[in-house]
């Protein structure tokens, strides 16, 4: 079985997840969950980030220990993950002791190659960003990357020495054309960062103590990124003696981070890998950010969104579902209460929910409920609707290699639009009406094309449901349920039209989404985010 190991970021541990930090998670657990129904033997990796000098001082706001700090926060991240089915097959925490010996022996091993050397910093230092800048980085004198005040800092330091691998990181990148996703990132790489010419990383601390100690000189302690970059290897117990998962996942297949977050994982990682002479990832993911229509959310505008909050009036798979098919991942995606309300009543409601209670309620009336077995010579209608599905089916599996997850979540609608239509071009009402003076013939002609649509209807709706699974599990086995068709479903099944057979639906549809009162709603998300 093909091995497919993908990782989020680490998270850190400081507050609430909002709808944009859980996009990371979403969206891998969606990945996650398509490679895992293609048959892969799949790994995902999540967790929290738990060291620097941003936790301690918000464990010391709370006046608390940074370690019982940090135990809280862990537990309510993986609280949210588990009301929202995230599937992950391992928890990271930094603070666990096997990743803090494997961080030190990776250090030493830095140290004993040249790679980090010894030398003193003196910078512009961005708090809430853990990160130094040079007086050229600064824009108009503030951090970069957040916009936030900077302070000028000097302390002796050990330095990474990145410069070293400036032409083997750029020579890589040429050669390995599916190494950075979307392709414009790495082009803002090169010209950004590694052509302008690449700084050594200050890759210590000696101005807090909450981290993890560099052995052979401990009162530095180890930069949060250095510590935080390398769980994707000390979680698969890399350096430990219990190496199996290591071994056998290793290298990652996918790495998901945000656009924020970039820099660390397309230039400073892969150098890390290169100096431990490791294989790099396959592919590092970039993705964009879901913004408010005035911008970033923010607690202090008042338009921050948290997942708990959808899930609990739309339900779990309406909010995936939004998520993944409205922000793109290549550029930045908006959250408003009227795109949210309009996309549950037209995508779920109208298209989706309607279409499996208009074929559950034609079997029944036509044929007591028992859908008609595949006659074998579907007519010409019926197959320009199953190469229309299988062209959707290979379109979508295009976009996923692509990582187009918004493009990919909107082909399967083109396939609930597409077999609507079918109903509509179909007419199964005329079709289930004798013809006055009929022959023989015609009728069972009529009959058979009847049969077959109802035969197309199912298939589609199963095809549906086995695409939307990876994300919408619980609208899948509902609309499983409804048809009669058991849950244990594969991939491979999906562009065979043969394989429904003797099958029964339920005597009475029930909607899977119900029409929300747009006004109401509108206003109901928009007081959630005053909140
Ligand atoms: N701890 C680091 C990652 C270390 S990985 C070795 C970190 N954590 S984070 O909690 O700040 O961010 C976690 C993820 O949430 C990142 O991928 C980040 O880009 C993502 N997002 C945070 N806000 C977001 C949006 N508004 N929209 C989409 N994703 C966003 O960074």
């Amino acid at each position: 079985m093909e091995k497919f190991y993908l990782t989020t970021p680490i998270y850190y541990p400081s507050g609430k997840f909002h709808i944009g930090t859980a996009y990371t998670e979403v969206l891998a657990d969606f990945i996650k969950k398509y490679k895992k129904l293609q048959g892969y033997d799949t790994f995902m990796l999540t967790g929290v980030d738990e060291h620097g000098q941003k936790i301690e001082d918000k464990a010391k706001d709370s006046e608390m220990d940074p370690k019982a700090y940090v135990d809280i926060q862990a537990n309510n991240a993986i609280n949210l993950w588990k009301k929202m089915k995230i599937d992950y097959s391992k928890f990271m925490r930094t603070t666990d002791d096997y990743h803090e010996i494997a961080v030190q022996k990776i250090f030493e091993r830095f140290l004993s190659q040249g790679d980090i050397y010894k030398g003193e910093y003196e910078g512009w230092y961005c708090k809430p960003c853990e990160s130094y800048f040079t007086e050229t980085q600064l824009v108009d004198g503030k951090c970069p990357d957040c916009g936030r005040e900077v302070r000028k800092m000097k302390e002796e330091a050990y330095f990474f020495n990145m410069k070293k691998y400036a032409d083997r990181l750029l020579k890589y990148y040429e050669e390995n054309q599916d190494f950075i996703k979307p392709e414009f990132r790495k082009n803002e790489m090169i010209n950004n960062f590694i052509k302008p010419g690449l700084e050594d990383l200050c890759v210590t601390r000696t101005s807090f103590s909450w981290g993890i100690k560099v052995k052979s000189d401990p009162k530095h302690v180890i930069y949060v990124w250095l510590d935080a970059l390398t769980n994707y290897l000390t979680a698969l117990g890399y350096t430990s003696e219990n190496d199996e998962l290591y071994k056998k996942y290793w290298p990652a297949d996918l790495q998901i981070v945000g656009k924020d977050i970039a820099r660390f994982h397309l230039i400073y990682w892969p150098i890390f890998l290169m100096a431990l002479d490791l294989p790099l990832p396959k592919t590092i993911l970039v993705h964009n950010w879901i913004t408010m229509k005035d911008g970033k959310m923010s607690k202090s505008k008042g338009n921050v969104i948290y997942p708990e909050q959808l899930i609990e009036r739309y339900g779990l798979d309406a909010t995936k579902y939004f998520l993944l098919r409205e922000i793109p991942v290549a550029t930045d995606g908006v959250f408003s209460p009227e795109e949210f309300v309009d996309r549950y009543n037209y995508d779920l409601c109208n298209d989706l929910s309607n279409l499996l209670n208009r074929t559950i309620s034609m079997i029944n009336k036509y044929f007591d409920g028992l859908v008609p077995n595949y006659n074998g010579t579907p007519n010409e209608v019926d197959e320009t609707l199953e190469n229309d599905a299988i062209e959707v089916i290979s379109k979508f599996e295009d976009y996923m290699n692509k990582y187009e997850i918004a493009n990919a979540i909107q082909s399967i609608w083109t396939l609930v639009s597409r077999t609507n239509k079918y109903i509509d071009e179909t007419s199964p009402w005329a079709l289930a009406k004798e013809v006055d003076g009929e022959t023989e013939e015609d009728k069972v002609n009529r009959i058979d094309k009847l049969k077959s649509c109802m035969y197309h209807l199912v298939a589609n709706l199963k095809q549906i449901a086995i695409m939307i699974r990876p994300f919408m599990e619980e609208t899948s086995d509902n609309i499983l349920r409804q048809l009669g068709i058991s849950n244990n479903v594969s991939w491979d099944s999906l562009k065979d039209y043969k394989k429904i057979e003797n099958i029964k639906v339920i005597e009475k549809g029930e909607p899977i989404f119900m029409r929300l009162d747009q006004q109401e709603e509108v206003e109901y998300i928009k007081n959630l985010m005053k909140v």
